[in-house]
């Protein structure tokens, strides 16, 4: 491979795992160089968290970069000119408002040669424009920007939602403590699922497969699964029986027309439609190349105490 600059941007939730999957990886490629953006008062933090992130960038030989990505786009111009690719993990930090075009924009206007755009959730474009969550459209306005050129070749990857948020209380889907169980849509509305641990080991993959993947939108999964089967993983794991009910999409629309600002009643209602939100997992590239990923019920096996949920 020829000398390749590669810049991520953020080290949150899903950017660690892309940075240290992306610095392993190219530890079999010595002319690629690895360096992540943050913000200064990020990089000399006190915090816990973010002192480990940054301990753990630096021994996995990645180096950082001072910068703030508010800053004008001419300010990121001249960083991003040093970069052959850019992998954007920045979520939507800064919130609405165009940061996700803002960056698109400053990407294409330093001629970069390869990026990532921070698409790693649903299928914006089955679920299309003025959905329940607005985010969504600026995310489809970067996808028309990137079609509308051909200098930078552009890689999506569609990630479904993180597998945690099945089990999580915020979600409104599971309670293991009731032992309850709502369905949002139907009882077969799928969904799919990765760990954001899959999505920094499958970005690297993606990253460096060969003959190299340009213009594509890549739909990776960890699973695919209805919320039947989520209540028969509940079930099975606790050995008790979950009380089944169902949120369909008339109660769904009508919670969120009462709270239309609620992020989480937004998502609900986006998945509990079911357009745009799972795929088979014969179409994702990691069951086409045979690399394995984590199942929701290997996720929950692993990661929630069954056995205290049920004192
Ligand atoms: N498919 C999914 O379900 C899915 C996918 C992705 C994310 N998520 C969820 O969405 C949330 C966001 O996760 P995430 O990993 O994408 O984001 P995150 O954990 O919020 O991390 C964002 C990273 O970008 C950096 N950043 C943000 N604004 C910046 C700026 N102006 N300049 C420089 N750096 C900046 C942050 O740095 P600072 O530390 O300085 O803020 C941080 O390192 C999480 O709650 C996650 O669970 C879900």
């Amino acid at each position: 491979m020829e000398k390749t600059s590669i810049l991520i941007l953020g080290a949150g939730e899903l950017g660690m795992p892309v940075i240290l999957n992306l610095a392993k990886k190219t530890k079999d490629y010595s002319s690629v160089m690895v360096t992540v953006l943050l913000r200064e008062a990020t990089i000399h933090s006190e915090d816990t968290d973010k002192k480990k992130n940054i301990t753990e960038i630096r021994e996995a030989g990645v180096e950082l970069l001072a910068g703030d990505l508010s800053a004008p786009s001419s300010e990121l111009i001249a960083i991003f000119k040093n970069y052959d690719a850019i992998v954007s993990c920045t979520g939507y930090g800064s919130g609405a408002g165009g940061f996700q075009l803002k960056l698109a924009n400053a990407v294409l206007d330093a001629g970069v040669k390869r990026y990532f755009p921070w698409q790693f959730g649903v299928d914006f474009e089955v679920i299309g424009r003025g959905s329940a969550q607005d985010l969504f459209d600026e995310q489809l306005d970067v996808r028309e920007l990137l079609r509308s050129q051909t200098l930078t070749k552009w890689v999506i990857i569609s990630t479904g939602m993180f597998t945690s948020y099945l089990f999580e209380p915020f979600f409104g889907v599971l309670d293991m403590e009731k032992k309850a169980i709502n369905a949002i849509g139907g009882w077969d509305t799928a969904v799919t699922v990765t760990t954001p641990e899959d999505i920094g080991k499958l970005t690297a993959e993606i990253f460096f497969a060969e003959p190299p993947i340009e213009n594509e939108i890549v739909y990776i999964g960890g699973d695919t699964i209805t919320y039947e089967q989520l209540a028969d993983i509940a079930e099975e794991l606790s050995g008790q029986k979950y009380e089944r009910t169902l949120s369909d999409m008339t109660e769904i629309t009508n919670d969120l027309k009462n709270d239309p600002t609620n992020f989480v009643k937004k998502y609900r209602s986006i998945f509990g439609a079911g357009r745009g939100v799972s795929w088979p997992m014969e179409t994702t590239f990691n069951l086409k190349n045979g690399i394995t990923t984590t199942s929701a019920k290997q996720w929950a096996r692993d990661n929630i105490d069954w056995k205290s949920m049920n004192k």
